[in-house]
């Protein structure tokens, strides 16, 4: 067992300790270990990841933590709990299925905890609040680990959520992260750069998530030098209702079909227009022509202009004449 310098850091450790073994190994935890299975969580995954849960009964956590002689200023400094207006402290997370979210040396700082039940009144997953040792914008799920797998694999895969992190585990591929929702930062895209260039992006198939593909392609662009796939799923399933719907092996392909930014824009493009009316079809070409006037590498430019022009019935030398003009323009 590692000792911590920081104390933020032991209590979080213990806490993940304290979920994980609530789970697997207790009465109290039977609940949690019935929802874990009926998501497809088996031992393996659970040990893995760590996962744990957090009791419905009151302060088991602070009861257990304040045995082992940790003093209340710190335990609220982990903000593993929240203080009444007299000052009582109480457990923050109560019958959640807990994720510990780690830093990049692996050490857990802070916890999601989704709800059980299907009451969409409660928010689905809480977190750990901004403390000394975690802030959310510059984390990412499931990164020390899939940093090492990075180096095999030759790329990470973004996804929105953990159990879309889990799904791809179960699938063999390791190099899986999560932004934990669509509001990748700039802070995770430089965390990325350090890794590789190359970037696969599976958010959800649904909408919100398409959208964040599109605004994360984007960010990705504007911070430069990243060789991007974007994996858009059908059915509006995210990856983890894929994995359970189509299998491991759809998946894998899905992954390898990945569209470049190019090919994904072109597409979202082309069903924002009603191509078969005329005038709608002049104006997807000239907005597709103006996207691929963009790139800097002319077989590039050959490439997409050849297939928009086939796809479309008109000819490239008709559309090489306007990419002439939007180049022109740029510069
Ligand atoms: N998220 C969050 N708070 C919420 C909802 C979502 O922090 N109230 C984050 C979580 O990291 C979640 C991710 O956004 O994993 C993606 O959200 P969503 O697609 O709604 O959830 P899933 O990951 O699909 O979760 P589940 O499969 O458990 O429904
Ligand atoms: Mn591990
Ligand atoms: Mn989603
Ligand atoms: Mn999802
Ligand atoms: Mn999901």
């Amino acid at each position: 067992r590692p000792r911590f310098s920081n104390i933020l850091i032991k209590i979080n450790e213990e806490a993940a300790d304290f979920y994980h073994r609530v789970l697997v190994s207790t009465n109290a935890g039977k609940r949690g270990l019935e929802y874990a299975q009926s998501r497809d969580l088996n031992n393996e995954i659970i040990n893995h990841f760590r996962i744990g849960y957090a009791p419905k009964q009151d302060n088991l956590l602070l009861t257990y933590l304040r045995g082992h002689n940790y003093q209340d200023e710190d335990l609220l400094n982990t903000g593993l709990f929240v203080q009444s207006q007299a000052g009582e402290l109480f457990d923050r997370f109560r019958d959640r299925l807990m994720f510990p979210l780690c830093n990049e040396g692996d050490y857990v700082v802070g916890f999601s905890g989704r709800r059980l039940s299907t009451d969409k009144t409660e928010a689905k997953y809480i977190n750990s609040p901004e403390t000394k040792i975690f802030t959310k914008s510059k984390t990412l799920f499931h990164f020390a680990e899939a940093k090492k797998a990075a180096r095999s694999e030759k790329h990470l895969i973004l996804y929105e959520g953990y159990m879309d992190v889990i799904a791809a585990y179960k699938a063999g591929i390791k190099s899986g992260i999560a932004s934990m929702g669509t509001s990748l930062t700039d802070q995770q895209i430089y965390m990325l750069r350090r890794i590789t260039n190359n970037i696969i992006i599976n958010y959800d198939g649904d909408d919100p998530g398409i959208h964040a593909e599109e605004r994360a392609a984007k960010m990705f662009n504007q911070v430069g030098g990243f060789n991007l796939g974007i994996v858009v799923l059908p059915e509006k399933l995210d990856p983890d209702e894929y994995v359970k719907k189509y299998g491991i092996e759809k998946y894998q392909d899905e992954i390898k079909g990945a569209l470049t930014p190019t090919d994904f824009f072109l597409k979202r493009l082309a069903q924002k227009y009603n191509l078969a009316n005329d005038r709608e079809k002049l104006a997807y070409l000239d907005e597709a022509t103006k996207e691929i006037a963009q790139l800097s590498n002319p077989v590039e430019q050959d490439l997409y202009l050849n297939k928009v022009a086939k796809e479309q019935s008109v000819s490239i030398d008709s559309l090489k004449v306007n990419l002439t003009k939007y180049r022109r323009q740029q510069n």
